[in-house]
């Protein structure tokens, strides 16, 4: 099939990848020309497993190609694909200006029928307003068919390739049975396609986020209480996931959620939900929960170290949202490292794939390290903010001699603290009882 993807992001590149790597011939278009440029070069701008290798394979096999003429990629796309973002307007709700922009497009320059699939999460009505713009610019039949795309940063790929499930929803068959066809190499262990219409595929996205983002606060809400009454949330974790109602993922108490999706989806699930003359209260307690968290690890460094931080050094291990993604939108990691920087102390941060994004952000303010160990130089203490693997087995005997204090505030609980005491730290879990002597 010929296939076009609008938008070179983390999901339209791996979608368009993936679909080429099925068979597929697929063009992907993208506004910003320098990302167009890096891919054409093999480049890839971001950082996700396996992703670079798919794409210079297809690209040698011609399967896969990058534009970022609109016109030419509609032309020889049937299936057009809009990956385009959707980031929080001011008032929370979804900003779906691009993927109207990008619908637009479309339509100016589409020869013929052709099926737009929203990729994009997007609130409940999006594909409609998707049609009423279309209807403006063009007098050629098409379809719009929902598809909210569920993968993981970190581990893109792969759930693109093994998905859970796949939602499409629309109401042509003609467009419907196009897609399954297009899903079918990827659903081929029997993993459901599921069929709905436009507005509860729309739904189901923002309901999924949303719902697991309301487990993180909740097992954070959990762990805080833990901390207060002497339990260990770690056991309370294990105690409630062997219960097959409520499972062991999700359930990791830590510095709070981040990234490109769940803090703007819940937002935006709020703010349809105010349209409606709904107060979806659960969710506005999810977010505020989630922000209290954030800082978390900063309370329990002022509460060692005191208000003033000034002479203090601290050492950050991992900035990106989560572990094998250089993504910092929105990380717990920057309102850590800001209210830090606040209080007068110095940071050296390590992560294995965000600094140079990180450097963007933070200047000249912070000091990047490429190897963990040479950030704790003379630091007061360790902050670990993302749970990448290579934290999880340090050499403490290597750390302990080159910090000034050995002090570990783990944010994400990579540590057992009876080991710790062993290996002679003072160490600062979450809702587990601390080493503090
Ligand atoms: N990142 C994730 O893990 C994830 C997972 C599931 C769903 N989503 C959703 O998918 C959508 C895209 O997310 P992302 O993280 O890939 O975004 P992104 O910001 O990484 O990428 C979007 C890309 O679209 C390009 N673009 C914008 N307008 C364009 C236009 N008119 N024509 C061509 N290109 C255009 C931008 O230049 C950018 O490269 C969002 O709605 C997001 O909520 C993201």
């Amino acid at each position: 099939m010929n296939l076009c993807v609008i938008g070179t992001g983390y999901v339209g590149l791996v979608a368009g990848t993936c679909f080429a790597e099925s068979g597929n011939d697929v063009i992907c278009v993208d506004i910003d020309e320098r990302k167009i440029a890096d891919l054409r070069s093999g480049k890839v701008p971001i950082y996700e497993p396996g992703l670079e290798e798919l794409i210079r394979r297809n690209m040698a096999d011609g399967r896969l190609r990058f534009t970022s003429d609109l016109a030419t990629a509609v032309k020889e796309g049937m299936v057009c694909f809009i990956a385009v973002g959707t980031p929080s307007d001011i008032d929370g709700s979804a900003d779906v200006r691009m993927v109207l922009q990008a619908a637009a497009d479309i339509a100016r320059t589409m020869p013929g029928y052709r099926i737009i699939v929203l990729k994009s999460t997007v609130p409940v009505g999006t594909a409609d307003q998707v049609r009423e713009t279309m209807a403006e610019y063009t007098v050629h039949p098409f379809d719009v068919v929902s598809n909210p795309e569920f993968l993981k940063e970190g581990a893109a790929v792969e759930d693109f390739m093994k998905p859970d499930r796949v939602v499409i929803g629309g109401n042509s068959e003609r467009a419907l049975s196009l897609i399954k066809e297009l899903y079918a190499p990827f659903v081929r262990t029997e993993n459901p396609i599921l069929v709905m219409d436009n507005r509860s595929a729309e739904m189901t996205k923002y309901a999924a986020n949303a719902f697991l983002a309301t487990r993180i606060s909740f097992i954070n809400q959990v762990a805080n209480l833990c901390e207060k009454v002497g339990a260990d949330v770690a056991e309370v974790r294990r105690g409630i996931g062997f219960d097959r109602r409520i499972g062991h993922y999700f359930l990791f108490p830590g510095v709070g959620y981040g990234g490109s999706c769940f803090p703007k989806d819940v937002r935006a699930m709020i703010r349809t939900a105010e349209e409606t003359g709904m107060n979806f209260s659960l969710l506005r307690e999810v977010e505020a929960v989630n922000e209290r968290q954030k800082y978390l690890l900063v309370e329990k460094v002022h509460a060692r170290f005191g208000a003033d931080l000034r002479g203090r050094k601290f050492a950050i291990w991992g900035l990106a949202f989560k572990p094998r993604t250089d993504d910092l939108r929105e990380a717990p990691a920057l309102v850590i490292v800001e209210a830090l920087l606040k209080a007068g102390a110095e940071i050296a941060v390590h992560d294995p794939e965000a600094l140079g994004r990180a450097r963007e952000l933070f200047g000249e303010r912070v000091s990047y390290h490429r190897v963990n160990y040479d950030a704790l130089s003379g630091a007061d203490a360790l902050l670990i903010v993302t749970e990448w693997n290579e934290f999880r087995r340090p050499d403490f005997s290597r750390m302990r001699p080159i910090m000034k204090t050995p002090i570990i505030f783990d944010g994400r609980n990579l540590y057992e603290p009876a080991v710790m005491q062993q290996e002679g730290f003072l160490y600062y879990p979450i809702g587990r009882v601390p080493v503090v002597q």
